[in-house]
């Protein structure tokens, strides 16, 4: 079975992956590293610049489709991923998804310098994106964990726990 992380941007889920797949033997697997490849591009920003948001979702859509067949593996998704439904069904296929859930202010102080993730650089828009995101990430999620005031560690062991 594969683990499936889902949140929004800055909720732990590529630090939470990452040390989740040791723990549980599983490989790691982060979204966005494989649309980047697959996008010849050198990141999620210049996707963004030169091919636009549009392109970037169609990428996450082909990748999920690509991973309904992977098994054994922690799949950590971009914040958006609950953007097209569809990505979500394919990913369910052979795993459980997990909603790692974060208050605005929370993710505000961890990515106040972050000049990574173009959807994070106007925080009034960034919070109108959260707050439309957030029932979605519920829907779709079959555990919800909460993350504010936990380490990766905590988080891991909680996830185990499920
Ligand atoms: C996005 C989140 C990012 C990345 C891209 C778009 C979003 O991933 O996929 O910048 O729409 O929320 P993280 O959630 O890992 O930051």
């Amino acid at each position: 079975m594969n683990i499936i992380l889902i949140g929004f941007m800055g909720s732990g889920k590529s630090s939470v992956g990452q040390l989740l797949a040791k723990t549980t033997n599983r490989k790691n697997l982060e979204m966005d590293e494989y649309i980047v490849r697959l996008s010849k591009r050198k990141s999620i920003n210049e996707i963004f610049e030169k091919d636009g948001e549009t392109t970037f979702r169609e990428l996450e859509i082909k990748v999920s489709k690509k991973l309904q067949d992977t098994t054994n593996t922690i799949v950590s998704t971009g914040g958006g991923i609950v953007m097209n439904k569809i990505c979500l069904d394919y990913l369910k296929k052979n795993g459980k998804v997990i909603f790692l859930s974060t208050k605005f202010e929370t993710i505000e102080k961890r990515l106040r310098s972050d000049t990574s993730r173009p959807l994070f650089q106007d925080k009034q828009k960034a919070k109108k994106l959260y707050a439309l995101r957030n029932p979605l990430y519920r829907e779709y999620a079959n555990k919800t964990i909460v993350t504010d005031e936990k380490n990766v560690n905590d988080l891991v062991k909680e996830i185990i726990n499920l």
